[in-house]
């Protein structure tokens, strides 16, 4: 899986995403030998910036944020190749001078390359970036070889189910499905990657995989920080939205599949999509609710006093935007009918933690004494995503002595202890598949549709709502007591990572 000659360009090359993720991304790309001698980056944004204020910039950038220092002989292979141009993303100028600049590269190269366009900007000028990467022909480039461009489209992918359509429209009619890589940051973790490995490796599991015996599924993506400085993008978004709509959806749907007949991109999104569109809509309303919405008060994080969501910097008094979410999904196929999914995420939570936990049914008779037997935990499995990395299983066992007494004990695997910690970011993996052409761990057209689909009703009833139904969590809190009667109604709890 060799990566041919290749030309990206960075679409908001001044934002945070280019500075802490893709230049270090590419430059952990070049220590690892993985980029082709010919490689060049063209850094594009609405400020003109010289070549070589732009070099210095991404220097600072990988000094600063990548996980493995700046090696001056590797940096200075990249920074020859590194170039800046400066445009309005919707006028078609700056793009035939971008198309100038890939042209005389390939000219002084002596070669053709392939194109990759990462679009790292705000949503609003996705449609002209793609329109004039159309209009100026580099859209349909070598259009019929491996050379063809890729287009690689950051989150968020639209903000409900019509503009995610509208989006996939723009994009469909000036690239091909096959050129187009829609970014979940999550598919790049490992621990992701690993899941498919962990389900699809090994016998042990699949058999217990069902509605026989799992009798729950939790999938908790929480974060301790607040929305520090971009107050006024999750304004506009909240955790729903930010968090739910992708990253959350993700690990369900890859946790719940079935098994793809191959591991090629298309088998493996062919399942997803069959496994979201296969989620019974939500049911709105306010008795027995399946979501739970709220927003983070003030509170302690690791025993500092934090404000409160309505007084962060760029968010309104009365604001509407859900800072945490929980979701109680119905999956309606053979394998998963009657057991709940819980989902739930949000900013100024305890700690943070991404888990997925498979909670299996209790034994089926009172082998032990009634005591006992209340003990017993239940089974469980749990994918530790993100950080402490790693799958626990949870068991029931005899603690030694005369008597018997049970506790739960716990199988453990750790990344970190047998492979180490310095593994590759999310977005190296990305960057480089995009650059192969392997769309597997990129979202497709209607996987975005389809997870939309589900959420979109939702936001429609709580803007109709405003603040009714509204709940506040302390910040450092596991989120509101409405997210645990939730499941109260099936006698379940939420786990405490
Ligand atoms: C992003 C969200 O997609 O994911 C952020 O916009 C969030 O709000 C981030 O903080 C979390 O990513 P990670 O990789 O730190 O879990």
């Amino acid at each position: 899986r060799g990566v041919q000659p290749t030309i990206i360009t960075i679409f908001g090359a001044s934002g945070d995403l280019c500075a802490r993720k893709l230049v270090p991304a590419i430059y952990n790309l070049a220590v690892d030998n993985l980029l082709p001698a010919d490689f060049y980056l063209i850094g594009f944004g609405r400020k003109p910036i010289p070549d070589a204020e732009f070099r210095e910039i991404a220097a600072e950038s990988i000094s600063k944020f990548s996980r493995r220092p700046l090696n001056k002989e590797i940096w200075n292979r990249i920074e020859k190749n590194t170039y800046y141009c400066s445009g309005g993303y919707d006028e078609l100028e700056g793009f035939q001078k971008l198309n100038d600049k890939i042209s005389s590269i390939e000219k002084d190269a002596g070669r053709e390359m392939q194109s990759v366009f990462y679009v790292s900007t705000p949503p609003s000028v996705f449609d002209p970036i793609v329109k004039n990467l159309g209009e100026v022909g580099l859209a349909t480039k070598y259009q019929d070889s491996d050379k063809h461009t890729k287009v690689v489209i950051e989150k968020p992918f639209g903000k409900d189910l019509e503009s995610a359509q509208a989006l996939n429209r723009a994009i469909q009619g000036v690239f091909q499905e096959r050129q187009v890589y829609r970014i979940d940051h999550y598919l790049g973790k490992e621990t992701v990657q690993d899941l498919l490995v962990q389900r699809f490796a090994n016998t042990i599991f699949e058999p217990l995989w069902n509605r026989n015996y799992v009798d729950n599924v939790q999938i908790t993506v929480a974060e301790s920080l607040g929305v520090g400085t971009r107050g006024g993008y999750y304004e506009q978004s909240g955790a729903t939205r930010d968090m739910i709509q992708n990253h959350t959806m993700q690990l369900l749907a890859l946790m719940a599949m079935e098994a793809p007949a191959s591991l090629d991109a298309e088998a493996i999104r062919d399942e997803k999509v069959k496994l979201l569109k296969a989620i019974k809509p939500l049911k709105l309303g306010y008795e027995n609710p399946e979501v739970v919405r709220a927003q983070y008060a003030e509170g302690l994080i690791d025993g500092q006093k934090v404000k409160g969501y309505r007084d962060e910097e760029g968010v309104s008094p009365q604001s509407e935007t859900e800072t945490y979410a929980a979701l109680k999904l119905a999956i309606n196929n053979w394998r998963w009918e009657g057991v709940p999914f819980y989902l739930r995420s949000g900013k100024r939570m305890a700690r943070r933690v991404t888990e997925i936990a498979i909670q299996f049914k209790r034994p089926p008779s009172s082998l032990f004494s009634e005591n006992e037997m209340i003990n017993l935990a239940n089974n469980s499995l749990v994918f530790q995503i993100q950080p402490d990395e790693g799958s626990t299983i949870l068991l029931n066992g005899k603690i030694p002595g005369l008597q018997t007494r049970t506790q739960p004990v716990k199988m453990h695997f750790r990344y970190s202890t047998t492979f180490g910690s310095n593994t590759p970011e999310a977005y190296e993996r990305l960057v480089l598949d995009a650059m192969i052409g392997d769309g597997t761990l990129f979202i497709r057209g209607d996987e975005t549709e389809a997870s939309w689909n589900l959420i979109t009703p939702l936001h429609e009833f709580w803007k109709a709502e405003g603040q009714r139904g509204m709940e506040t969590y302390a910040s450092g809190s596991w989120g509101p007591n409405a997210a645990d009667r939730m499941l109260w109604e099936k006698n379940h709890e939420w786990r405490r990572p």
